[in-house]
């Protein structure tokens, strides 16, 4: 195990990965976590955004005293361990962004030119190294940018884990086989193997209920928790009537017929729509929508003598809801079924909870679920209600659920649905003119939207070849009765948001 100490980088859980892609276990832990030490093969220190000398700056861990293993120290860490250690740490010029640096011979910089581009992030700078400690990297600017004592620490003032730092993988794989010498032993595989046993063991001969949505990671988790206890998970999928077009089929067939699992699938689409009546504020109808679907997961839970609840978190969500302190503002609530556990008195179950969602998929793939939904689109759960603005009515559900789908279906020909991070179509409020045939016609705008990001935090709009959206722009106006006009979305995030409402 490489723990991965975070001391507020927005960069801690890159290195976990950059780490677990060498086939190596990682962990984050934050400073003042307890650690089993008997497990910890290397540790890593990563940067954070205080200086070493500011009040309340975060030191090194109780635990490190007794730690005796190898080290690799970034940036803030790299100062930690200089400053803790009897060197010294100033205020400096500050070094941001790609930097050149010149490397010396030693065993982490192996295979590696003697001149590269690091990324650099850092206004403090070490002005002396402890005794014992020798510089291996100078940047061009003269700042000591890595230094060792060939024993157990290697410090580094930049970022290996970011990809602008040319080498960056090497040198992390360099510290992991070279320095600390371990051993390639993590396999997808044998972690899905793990978990199965591990699962078996906490829920036993009991029973275990689960919210399926057919999302990539509660349909992971399901599969995965069925493995080991079969039908005694209860998968609850409800229809809330704001589903896209086939969704419901589409699960039934995977999970009910594929996998044969428990599959109970709940009708509560009048429920949904009647509370939804009048409703045009979009925070209203998330609320709505949270609420209602709690109501009906604990109804269908009560049917069932339960003992666990499994829900799909996975490791972005557990370092966001840790993170997401009171200065960030609350864009939108996305409610998932979160909040669950507590109102329901069940033991909760979280067997993804310490992977990356590119690891889920692989977990996913391992276990033999159908690539179209492991590499699904994200999807709201407050579904299509958040993309009919306004007052969510059937009929204009009804209209989105076929534009979708065409728009969805066309991508999918042109091998587009995979260039993009996430595609859907949106009802406007509102009509516009048009003309079919000789006729004047007014019927309503549907809004195009697709987008690359990384996590959803930002987005670009998607250059979609013009050839693709004329041919959804032509069929959903040729075939979806009371669309007119159709219209493609170039806006960002920010300023926009991904969903229009
Ligand atoms: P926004 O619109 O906030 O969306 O830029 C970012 C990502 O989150 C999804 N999203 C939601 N997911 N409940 C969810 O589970 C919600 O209420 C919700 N609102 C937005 C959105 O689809 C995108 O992937």
């Amino acid at each position: 195990l490489v723990l991965v100490v975070d001391y507020g980088s927005q960069y801690s859980r890159l290195i976990t990965r950059r780490i677990r892609e060498n086939e190596v276990y990682s962990e984050v832990v934050f400073p003042d976590d307890p650690v089993d030490l008997s497990k910890v093969d290397a540790v890593v220190l990563s940067g954070g955004p205080k200086s070493v000398y500011e009040e309340g700056a975060p030191g090194l861990p109780e635990w490190f005293r007794e730690y005796r293993g190898p080290v690799l120290a970034i940036c803030y860490g790299m100062q930690l361990i200089v400053k803790e250690f009897g060197g010294e740490v100033k205020r400096g010029r500050g070094e941001y962004g790609r930097t050149l640096v010149e490397l010396s011979e030693d065993p982490l910089f192996e295979g590696i030119p003697d001149r590269i581009h690091v990324w650099m992030s850092h206004g403090d700078e070490v002005v002396k190294l402890p005794e014992g400690f020798h510089p291996i990297a100078v940047s061009e600017t003269g700042v000591i940018a890595a230094a060792t004592d060939g024993k157990r620490f290697w410090l580094l003032q930049f970022h290996p884990e970011v990809h602008h730092t040319e080498y960056g993988d090497r040198m992390i794989s360099n510290f992991l086989f070279n320095v600390c010498k371990l051993e390639k032993n993590w396999k997808i595989g044998d972690l899905v193997e793990e978990k199965i046993r591990h699962i078996k063991e906490t829920i036993g001969n009991k029973k275990a209920i689960l919210a399926l949505s057919g999302g990539v990671d509660s349909s992971v988790a399901a599969v995965l928790v069925h493995r080991a206890i079969g039908k005694n998970l209860v998968c609850v999928f409800v229809d809330h009537g704001l589903l896209r077009k086939n969704e419901r089929e589409e699960v039934e067939r995977v999970f009910k017929e594929h996998f044969d699992m428990n599959l109970v699938v709940v009708d509560a689409r009048k429920r949904f729509l009647e509370k939804l009546r009048g409703v045009t504020d979009p925070e209203k109808k998330r609320k709505i929508i949270g609420e209602e679907f709690i109501r009906v997961f604990e109804e269908e839970a009560k049917k069932h003598d339960v003992e666990f609840l499994v829900q799909g978190t996975i490791y972005s969500d557990v370092i966001e809801s840790a993170a997401s302190g009171k200065t960030t503002a609350k864009i939108k609530s996305h409610h998932n079924v979160g909040g669950l556990p507590e109102k329901m008195n069940l033991k909760l179950v979280e067997p993804l909870r310490d992977l990356f969602k590119d690891e889920v998929r692989k977990v996913g793939k391992y276990l033999g679920i159908p690539d179209r939904i492991i590499n699904r689109h994200p999807f709201p759960g407050p579904g299509l209600a958040v993309r009919v603005l306004g007052e969510v009515t059937e009929e204009k559900l009804e209209i989105l659920r076929e534009a979708d789908y065409i728009f969805i279906e066309t991508l999918r020909k042109h091998d587009y649905y995979d260039k993009v991070w996430q595609a859907f179509a949106v009802l406007l409020p509102i009509k516009s003119v048009g003309v079919k045939g000789d006729a004047r016609a007014y019927e309503y705008v549907v809004a195009l939207r697709a987008v690359n990001s990384v996590e959803g935090m930002t987005a670009d709009w998607s250059r979609i070849p013009h050839d693709i959206l004329d041919e959804a722009s032509r069929r959903i106006t040729r075939e979806v009765k009371g669309v007119g006009r159709v219209v493609y979305d170039i806006t960002s995030k920010p300023p926009a948001t991904i969903e229009w409402e």
